[in-house]
């Protein structure tokens, strides 16, 4: 017998199911990094300091930022819920905190940008989240010299310079505070991310977490307060700390087989992901992952039980590339047509075909078949199980048949595919009904 699970696995299995059911979400990063466009980590990689990292936010002006744009290209790509980084690890905050001065409405923008997003993501009807770095690169008291990433960290002049870590925590919190009072209902905090010896109780991470609840009981947080995107494994434990939080957050990968707890029974996951090689806007960047990349990432993020966040870096005019959109707008039109296949489908019992994957929700069970092979469509184990078979995209019937060369593989059903070639190159879906 199974033991029941404790009341704060149980309350994150009731607070997550809209969010696995949405299993697409798309990941923003902005900031001033978009004008330099080498990509968020900028600061760090090219040791800037505050005073040279002054000039893009004299000249930050997106004039062509619209969260209205961005919110019809997500909800036309299929994806369910969203994230923006509210704040960056470089300080910068695109929100009206009253906790600082370096913020958007003190740019040339002069306008609160997260306000905008949720506004416009919310009249799409998608979940709207926020991203917030721990790090800060900016705050005076964050560390500096000897830190692993801060862009001073070998600079001998922040050598023995007063910090007082204690503020930049009243800070964060302050600003999370902020977040999830004046913006309305915020459905993910998405926090990172903990090193070395910053993390958990580091970040005051339960009492974090409980304001966090406090004003919005049913958020969805992030497991970085813990640890970070290569440590996941905690999270899966049968008694997390609070501070675990509601998922596993992947980076750059989707893991080999899913995340399953201790009983083997999975736990919430979500692969976050970038469509070129940059999560910041990075001009030369060209190398974008294909539609047919993209989707047979999800249909595999989703045969494992979990969800992907794929992100884009809008430039510094405010846009998001064009070449992003193009591709999303193709993953949208693959998911428009095959949806019932990704959306509140987890993974199968079944063991991964030869030829795809296999997605299922309840008694329909969805092969995506990405190599049709030549001769019959092998299903192992299902003869005498699916009742059905059609092609998911336009409904039309699929025939079952047992062709004689078919006769000693008695425990199978074949696919009968009527054509040689697939019909879809990114992922033909078919669906079947199980009896
Ligand atoms: C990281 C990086 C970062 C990015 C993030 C996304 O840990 O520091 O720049 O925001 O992961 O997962």
């Amino acid at each position: 017998m199974t033991a029941q699970p404790s009341p704060l696995i149980a309350a994150r299995t009731e607070r997550t199911q809209w969010f696995l059911s949405g299993r697409f979400g798309m990941f923003i990063h902005w900031g001033l990094y978009a004008i330099p466009a080498r990509g968020e980590w900028v600061r760090s990689e090219e040791r800037i300091s505050n005073e040279e990292y002054q000039k893009y936010f004299d000249e930050f002006n997106p004039t062509n930022y619209d969260a209205k744009i961005w919110a019809r290209i997500a909800k036309n790509a299929g994806m369910k819920y969203t994230v923006l980084t509210a704040k960056h690890h470089d300080g910068f905050c695109l929100f009206d905190s009253q906790r600082t001065d370096y913020k958007a409405t003190n740019t040339k923008a002069g306008r609160d940008l997260v306000r905008e997003y949720v506004e416009a993501f919310r009249a799409e009807g998608l979940k709207v989240g926020l991203y917030y770095s721990l790090l800060d690169w900016h705050h005076p008291h964050y560390p500096a010299y000897g830190d692993r990433d801060h862009p001073m960290r070998d600079n001998e002049a922040y050598k023995g310079q007063p910090r007082d870590f204690s503020k930049y925590l009243d800070y964060l919190h302050g600003q999370v505070r902020e977040l999830l009072t004046n913006y309305g209902k915020i459905d993910i905090m998405w926090f990172d991310f903990s090193y070395g010896e910053l993390k958990g109780e580091a970040w005051r991470a339960t009492e974090l977490v409980q304001m966090a609840r406090a004003l919005q009981p049913h958020l969805l947080i992030d497991n970085r307060l813990g640890g970070s995107g290569e440590s996941n494994r905690s999270f899966a434990t049968k008694d997390p700390p609070v501070y675990s939080g509601d998922f596993a957050c992947p980076e750059q990968i989707i893991p080999p087989t899913g995340f399953v707890d201790e009983d083997g029974q999975p736990v919430p996951w979500e692969a976050n992901m970038t469509l070129n090689n940059h999560w910041g806007y990075c001009s030369s960047d060209r190398d974008y992952k294909s539609a047919k990349q993209v989707v047979r990432a999800l249909v595999e993020c989703v045969s494992k039980n979990g969800n992907m966040l794929l992100n884009v870096g809008p430039n510094a005019r405010g846009e998001i590339p064009a070449a992003c959109e193009q591709i999303l707008a193709q993953v949208g039109h693959w998911l428009h047509q095959n949806s019932a296949s990704v959306y509140g489908c987890g993974g199968s019992e079944l063991p991964k075909p030869e030829w795809g994957r296999y997605t299922q929700r309840g008694q329909r069970l969805y092969a995506h078949i990405y190599d049709r092979g030549i001769g019959p469509i092998n299903l192992r184990g299902l003869n005498g199980k699916i009742k059905q078979a059609r092609l998911l995209a336009d409904g039309s019937e699929i025939t079952l048949s047992r062709p004689w060369m078919t006769a000693e593989y008695k425990q199978d059903a074949f696919i009968k595919f009527p054509s040689a070639e697939l019909p879809d190159d990114l992922d033909t879906v078919v669906e079947l009904e199980l009896i």
